[in-house]
């Protein structure tokens, strides 16, 4: 299967910065690590314990599998009057998206073209993502108030909207969840390349890894920042 930027899954790039991530912290720890360090068993004297309601209000991922999801349901029916009230001033009626407001739906079939509508239906592997997203992020300006029942519905309205389902009075739940597939699921690989690109016989390159460092196009020349002065000026100024 040949690669192409559409088949990558979102998420991808961010899960790679981790190991460096929780790299640099230990770095940053070491300086500081014995002048802070508790005595075995007593801990630094701060904060508590978290509370299980404060950590029921954090612990709110939902997997591909759908763990994580919370109970619930709702039909497309239901889904409709929220989403005209909640969503559809920056989505649009039909999810279509408005302006550059982001479209939920169609966009099948455009993945390979020169404009992509990457929407839940044409482009995204898994519908947990909608659930985990919405909850976490929708509506834009007041997060996660949505009540569970609110977002099963308008998940339904959602996939309505994209023709995965056809009856508005199906009732999406925690229950029935993972029996939802998106069409363009089978289109997402693991890509497990290494993580670095200096990893050379599983040993990581750490010095004079390229003989000579060449800069071969500089930003301004590939017009990747665009400038409303001359720009065939500040070329030739380069060259
Ligand atoms: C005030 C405008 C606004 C409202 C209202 C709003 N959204 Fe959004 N929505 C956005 C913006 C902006 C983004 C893109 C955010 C980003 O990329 O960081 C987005 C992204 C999304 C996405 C991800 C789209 C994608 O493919 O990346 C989903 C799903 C979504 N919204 C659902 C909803 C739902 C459901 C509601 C109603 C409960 C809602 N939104 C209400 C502005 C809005």
């Amino acid at each position: 299967m040949s690669r192409s930027p559409e088949r990558v899954p979102r998420g991808v790039s961010g899960a790679r910065f981790a190991p460096a991530f929780l790299l640099l912290l230990g770095l940053a720890a070491t300086p500081l690590g014995p002048a802070c360090a508790a005595e075995p068993g007593r801990g630094f004297g701060l904060g508590r314990p978290a509370t299980a309601e404060e950590i029921r209000a954090w612990d709110i991922d939902v997997r591909p599998d759908g763990r994580g999801l919370p109970e619930g349901s709702g039909t497309a029916a239901e889904g409709e009057p929220i989403f005209a009230d909640k969503c559809a001033s920056c989505h649009g009626d039909f999810a279509e998206g408005l302006d550059r407001w982001t479209a939920l739906a169609g966009g099948v079939g455009t993945l390979q073209s020169d404009n992509p509508v990457r929407t839940i239906g044409s482009y995204w592997p898994y519908l947990s993502t909608a659930y985990d997203y919405i909850f976490r992020a929708m509506p834009f300006g007041n997060a996660q108030s949505l009540k569970p029942d609110e977002v099963y519905a308008l998940i339904a309205y959602i996939l309505l909207m994209n023709g995965i389902i056809a009856d508005d009075r199906f009732a999406l739940s925690n229950e029935n969840f993972n029996s939802v597939r998106l069409p363009n699921e089978n289109n997402f690989i693991e890509d497990n390349r290494p993580d670095t690109a200096t990893l050379k016989d599983g040993e990581p390159c750490m010095n004079d890894c390229k003989p000579q460092v060449e800069v071969t196009m500089r930003a301004r020349v590939l017009d990747v920042t665009p400038e409303n002065d001359d720009n065939g000026a500040a070329k030739r100024a380069i060259e």
